[in-house]
């Protein structure tokens, strides 16, 4: 989610403690190496650009902006401020699935109006689509389970934009409040291409199922039924009603599906008029009062004051088996409770699972879970990720090799066998490390980063690559560090030691410095980005992120399309796709007005491509994918090319 006026709870920095900023690093990094230095010949964009030996079993990079490695083989697109989606040259881009779509054989159509209740909404595909995976039946590459986040309904100031239509500002009600919850959750959709070769649901079908913040889950691992999970209405600590706020996912090779519960905190408020909030409440930024979505107002369970327990059974990662539709949903705590961007799963050497994990807040940190046990091929995976090590990272300079910047560690958040938290008595188990996960990271001295988005592992290199979308409010504004105040956002990778995803020490460097060479025509300003940043291909924000199995890393975007002054020239909110080795970067497709383009998904032949529009129109403005006067909705697009090929070759 994303702008200001809207709920954008990361906006806010809650991390108070002392750690040191990513930023803070990279500027003595880049100090140190005489990186900056007046007359030195070498300006930042040069820097950044730099050899990418990185990359040595692979052919020699081939210049940052001119000819790629071959991996791009689609025609960029300009920007655009249309309300629509334009895709390369030779690619189709359909909508399907909008908000509102029936998902089952009883569920009703969609009111144009917005007038659908609260049982209707139950039925039907949720708001504000995001995280998603393709799940192939059988591994074919015309049928199988799309799994899909709403990770909110959009909200300005107590008043719902869209979920109520044009009825959107009568009293919130019990029935409406009911209706926002059956729009969050997750969908599994039962798709396949019909004899035409459209895609379709199957409404018929028994995987078809609804997640909402009413749906009967679990938690599960070492925090479980802690006396701090213990609410009036779960005195076991253990069942949980729903998830919300699912912003991105992941998936593991044993065909579950993560959500990842993200700005949590929105949801929960008090009416008491009283402050009661505790320090690791305001960690966590809950509200000192009501809410935008108004929900403790209609149910206790959201009003801190009542049930100050309940947002603790938040911000975890959900694991859920859609093809199992009876499977009730587990809350993995040994994951570590925060704002969760997406999860992306890689095996170590050993095989046992790993899990890569942003948590999104201005100063917040980026995570790595390791499990104890090993992954069985064939075997039973259900308990794999209820035990294992969850690490927080530290960025530090002096990295071993040239084409990297940095050195970095991995600090156990670990009870017993880490001694700051082992003396830490503001964590009496390592069940309230979990549960207070941000608290113990302040602890260690892990690195503030600009907002962690999504993380995804390279395929074949296996280095790790995170969006870190923006900081604006960023307060170091000394001359040496022009990017205190980010608001570009930048793409940062790391190579675990040894190649092994189970390392404790891992080099870091920078991919890629979004930034406007419009705006900022001296490619030695930071804000101008580095070098592979042209005047074509020019964005902010870089948040949703995935590799495809060839290794082409696309890149989503959600963030301000003014087109105006520092984002002049950048237009709506977009999809790009990268060269690790070349680091080119090409614009693939642009979405509709006041939209974000969120969510990635490929059948197995990567021919066909899953992508979300998220809140188009959220100023008021779009009335995409239907045209004329209609609601805008959220919805998936399906990709393809028109001769039938590979997505991006
Ligand atoms: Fe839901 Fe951090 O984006
Ligand atoms: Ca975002
Ligand atoms: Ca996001």
């Amino acid at each position: 989610m994303q702008s200001p006026s809207h709920i954008d709870s990361e906006d806010l920095p809650t991390n108070l403690s002392g750690n040191e900023t990513f930023n803070a690093v990279v500027e003595r990094v880049r100090r140190r190496r005489g990186f900056l230095k007046a007359g030195a010949g070498l300006t930042a964009a040069m820097f950044l650009a730099g050899p990418l030996t990185a990359y040595a079993r692979q052919p020699a990079a081939a210049g940052v902006t001119g000819q790629g490695s071959g991996l791009l083989g689609f025609e960029a697109v300009p920007v655009s401020t249309s309300d629509t989606v334009i895709v390369a040259p030779g690619y189709t881009a359909t909508p399907f699935a909008p908000w509102g779509t029936p998902l089952f054989v009883d569920a009703t159509n969609w009111k144009a109006d917005g007038s659908d209740d609260a049982t209707a909404q139950l039925r039907q595909v949720g708001d504000n689509h995001d995280g998603m995976h393709f799940f192939a039946m059988n591994g074919r590459n015309d049928e199988g389970l799309l799994v899909i986040n709403h990770e909110y309904t959009t909200v300005n100031k107590g008043v719902y934009a869209w979920l109520f239509g044009t009825d959107r500002n009568a009293p919130l009600t019990a029935d409406r409040v009911d209706k926002a919850m059956n729009a969050h959750g997750v969908s599994v959709m039962h798709i396949a291409r019909d004899a035409s070769g459209k895609w379709v649901i199957d409404t018929g079908s028994r995987y078809n199922r609804r997640l909402t913040a009413s749906t009967p889950m679990q938690l599960t691992g070492p925090a479980a039924a802690h006396e701090l999970l213990k609410t009036h209405d779960d005195p076991t600590g253990m069942h949980v009603l729903g998830t919300f706020n699912n912003c991105g996912n992941g998936w593991t090779p044993w065909n579950t599906y993560l959500a990842c519960e993200e700005n949590f905190n929105t949801y929960f408020g008090t009416t008491s008029g009283a402050d009661t909030r505790n320090a690791a409440q305001k960690r966590y930024g809950l509200a000192p009062g009501s809410t935008d979505y108004g929900w403790e107002a209609f149910n206790d369970r959201f009003d801190y004051a009542k049930e100050p327990n309940e947002a603790n059974r938040f911000g975890w990662i959900v694991e859920i088996d859609p093809f199992n539709p009876d499977a009730v949903p587990k809350k993995r705590t040994a994951l570590g409770r925060f704002k969760h961007e997406n999860a992306a799963f890689t095996l170590t050497a050993g095989g046992r699972a790993v899990v890569y994990m942003g948590d999104d807040q201005r100063n917040d940190y980026l995570y790595k879970f390791v499990s104890d046990g090993v992954y069985a091929l064939d075997g039973d995976n259900s308990a794999l990720l209820d035990q294992g090590k969850l690490y927080v990272a530290r960025f530090n300079d002096n990295a071993n090799t040239d084409d990297f910047m940095g050195l970095g560690e991995w600090l156990l958040l670990d009870k017993e066998n880490n001694p700051k938290l082992a003396a830490d008595t503001r964590f009496a188990s390592q069940a309230e490390v979990l549960i207070n996960t941000r608290l113990a990271a302040d602890a260690v001295g892990a690195t503030k980063m600009d907002r962690p988005e999504w993380v995804s592992v390279h395929p074949a290199t296996g280095e790790v690559y995170v969006t870190l979308t923006n900081n604006d409010k960023r307060t170091e504004t000394d001359g040496v560090n022009p990017r205190a105040q980010n608001i570009y956002g930048q793409i940062v990778r790391w190579r675990e030691s040894g190649g092994d995803a189970a390392a404790t020490t891992f080099e870091w460097d920078i991919f890629v410095l979004a930034g406007n060479p419009i705006k900022h025509a001296d490619r030695s300003d930071l804000r101008s980005g580095s070098a592979n940043i042209t005047p074509e291909n020019t964005f902010n924000s870089p948040d949703g992120l995935a590799f495809d199995k060839a290794g082409r890393l696309w890149i989503q975007t959600d963030g301000k399309y003014s087109n105006t002054g520092n984002y002049e020239g950048q237009g709506n909110n977009q999809m790009l796709c990268a060269d690790p080795v070349s680091k080119e970067i090409r614009r693939f497709l642009t979405g509709p007005k006041e939209c974000e383009v969120t969510g990635i998904a490929f059948t197995p032949d990567s021919r066909t491509m899953f992508v979300n529009i998220q809140h188009p129109g959220e100023d008021g403005n779009s009335n995409w994918p239907d045209g004329g006067s209609a609601l805008p909705r959220s919805a998936t697009v399906i990709i393809t090319k028109d001769d039938g090929g590979v997505i991006g070759a």
